[in-house]
């Protein structure tokens, strides 16, 4: 069973992502992270985020890796744990660059399409209805207003203990802005896939989104 959950940045993707796959025993595959870590590699490599020859290469060689410790799930680059880094607002001003890269896309599809394998997943992110996993047997397209996508995403980096001097206005014009590039750019952009069921979480608690995408897998099981 291959499920894929899209939709823009802040909309609750990766927080049903992990309830779903950890209640199903599924896989879980954060693909946003994984362009986050590229942009945190170009970074490290004192990169321009619009060079992508030498991001692919400073990628293929510092590698990108999952790791689950104590239940959660960690990214490594080059041997270091880097999950904190990717969440910095720096990273999240820079990723819809990075990310619409043509090779950075095309190595983190082909990435993406190996972790899947033939096992049961749950991957999120922007195209993978339509580009990553277009015979997936669950699409998901999740919405939630600009507003309430900002004001939650305050509260996930106050969780994870990230500093932001960032107002919630501040916060929802970057996350605005994000969206727009996502869905403007050339290849694969921000998209709902045909097939795919939209869910409006603005006014959802967390398990009611869960519970509407796991009606979803049980009619497909
Ligand atoms: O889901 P996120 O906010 O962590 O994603 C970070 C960025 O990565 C987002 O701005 C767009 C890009 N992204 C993408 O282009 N394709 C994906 N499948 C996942 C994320």
């Amino acid at each position: 069973m291959q499920v894929a959950i899209d939709g823009p940045a802040s909309a609750g993707k990766s927080t049903v992502a992990k309830i779903i796959a950890k209640r199903l025993s599924y896989i879980y595959i954060d693909t946003g992270a994984m362009y986050r870590a590229c942009t945190v590699i170009a970074k490290n490599h004192n990169l321009d985020y619009g060079d992508e020859k030498g991001i692919l290469e400073a990628v293929a060689s510092d590698g990108i890796e999952f790791k689950t410790e104590g239940g959660e799930q960690l990214v490594y680059s080059a041997g270091k744990d880097i999950s904190l880094e990717i969440r910095t607002p720096e990273i999240s001003a820079n990723v819809s660059q990075v990310s619409a890269l043509p090779g950075v896309r095309e190595e983190m599809v082909s990435l993406q399409r190996k972790m899947a394998g033939s096992t049961n997943v749950v991957m999120d992110g922007r195209d993978i209805g339509t580009t990553v996993l277009p015979n997936a047997e669950v699409k998901i397209f999740l919405v939630a207003s600009a507003r309430s996508r900002a004001e939650r995403r305050l509260l996930d980096l106050k969780q994870r203990g990230i500093k932001s001097d960032q107002t919630v206005e501040e916060i929802e014009a970057d996350i605005a802005a994000r969206d727009y590039k996502d869905s403007h750019r050339a290849v694969s952009p921000l998209k709902k896939a045909d097939d795919a069921v939209e869910i409006d979480t603005t006014n959802m608690t967390i398990e009611e989104v869960v519970q509407s995408i796991l009606e979803q897998i049980q009619k497909k099981l």
